[in-house]
């Protein structure tokens, strides 16, 4: 049977230069290299000027996974951002990103999934992409989690950073087998009965402030690790595949803790599972496409290869999702 498919063609990334190591935290926080390298794996995270707003960050990682794909801005009929740290309240950083890069009209807006975004946009994109609504689609993870911290907190300042990645993804005919390039299957979540375990204290009809990241790491820990295995699981029977086929796991970066916990949950192969929380920290939706960049460029994930990208953040939400590159 015939099917079209939502294939990534291009994929791109872009850290801000800045770079600030846990020792320049524990010079301002009550916190030491030492803890946070051993809690999280994080050594070091990307910040971003001052006057470098989300939507600079998504457009440079645009550029590249533009040009990897062979296309141009005038080429682009749909532009995703998933974020939650947008230029401003509105209009959506995907319409700035559209200006920025000179797109012509199209559908464009922003997802807000938190950590999980990129998962949730590559999703709605298939549903543009598959369905013949798109013909090449830019879906974006950018964000500045810096600005939402309490540097007083050391218990979350530690533990982000920023950056974007981005993907571009078009249509190809597939013949309905998990052989197909392009989407799978994938698996969302979302229970907001868990909301107050992570979230920004600030938004323009409660205090009218941005507000600050507030989390209960311990108890969003558990979580991640018994959710996300779940919502893995899901994902590759949605793409009809099994565990053991995937070539890499890409997961969220959130912690190096958690993603050994689910790997050892799936009893996947450490070798296979990408993992760049040492030197990004979290980024939060964009994680999944700074991680899977990395990991192209470096050489270990080709075209062809079987990925599963999974994903929890605020909400709580979580995800995952398997493609053929
Ligand atoms: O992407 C969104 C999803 N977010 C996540 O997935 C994050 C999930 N949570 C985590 O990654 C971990 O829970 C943390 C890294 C946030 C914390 O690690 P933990 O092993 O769960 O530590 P804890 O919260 O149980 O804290 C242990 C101790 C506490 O001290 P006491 O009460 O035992 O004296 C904390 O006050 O570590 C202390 N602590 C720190 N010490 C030095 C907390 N943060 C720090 C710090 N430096 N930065």
């Amino acid at each position: 049977m015939s099917v079209t498919r939502s294939a990534v063609t291009g994929v791109g990334s872009y850290l801000p230069e800045t770079i600030v190591t846990n020792a320049d935290l524990s010079k301002f926080v009550d916190t030491s290299d030492e803890w946070i390298v051993e809690r999280t794996g994080i050594r070091q995270r990307h910040k971003a000027r001052e006057d470098q707003p989300t939507s600079d960050l998504a457009v440079e990682a645009a550029r590249k996974a533009l040009a990897d794909a062979g296309r141009t801005p005038a080429d682009v009929d749909l532009i995703i951002v998933a974020t939650t740290t947008p230029d401003m309240t509105f209009p959506a950083t995907a319409a700035i990103v559209q200006r920025k890069l000179g797109v012509g009209v199209c559908p464009a807006f922003d997802v807000q999934a938190v950590c999980s975004g990129f998962v949730y946009a590559l999703s709605v994109a298939d549903g543009f992409v598959a369905r013949g609504l798109s013909r090449c689609a830019l879906v974006i993870g950018a964000e500045e989690m810096t600005r939402l911290m309490d540097w007083d907190d050391r218990t979350t300042c530690v533990l982000f950073g920023d950056g974007a990645g981005a993907v571009v993804m078009e249509p190809r005919e597939g013949q309905g087998t998990k052989a197909d390039q392009g989407l799978l299957g994938f698996a969302l979540r979302c229970d907001g009965n868990k909301a107050d375990l992570l979230y920004v204290d600030g938004g323009p009809s409660t205090t009218g402030t941005v507000g600050h990241l507030r989390m209960s790491g311990n108890q969003v820990f558990r979580h991640a690790v018994i959710n996300i295995a779940e919502a893995i699981t899901a994902a590759a029977r949605a793409a009809n595949i099994e565990i053991a086929d995937v070539d890499w796991f890409v997961p969220h970066q959130a912690n190096q803790r958690i993603i050994k916990g689910v790997g050892d949950r799936l009893g996947l192969d450490e070798t296979k599972v990408i993992s760049t929380v040492a030197t990004h920290a979290n980024t939060s939706a964009a994680s999944i496409p700074l991680a899977l960049d990395a990991a192209i460029r470096d050489g270990r994930i080709k075209r062809g290869d079987l990925v599963l990208m999974e994903a929890m953040g605020g909400g709580l939400t979580w995800g995952a999702c398997a493609l053929r590159l």
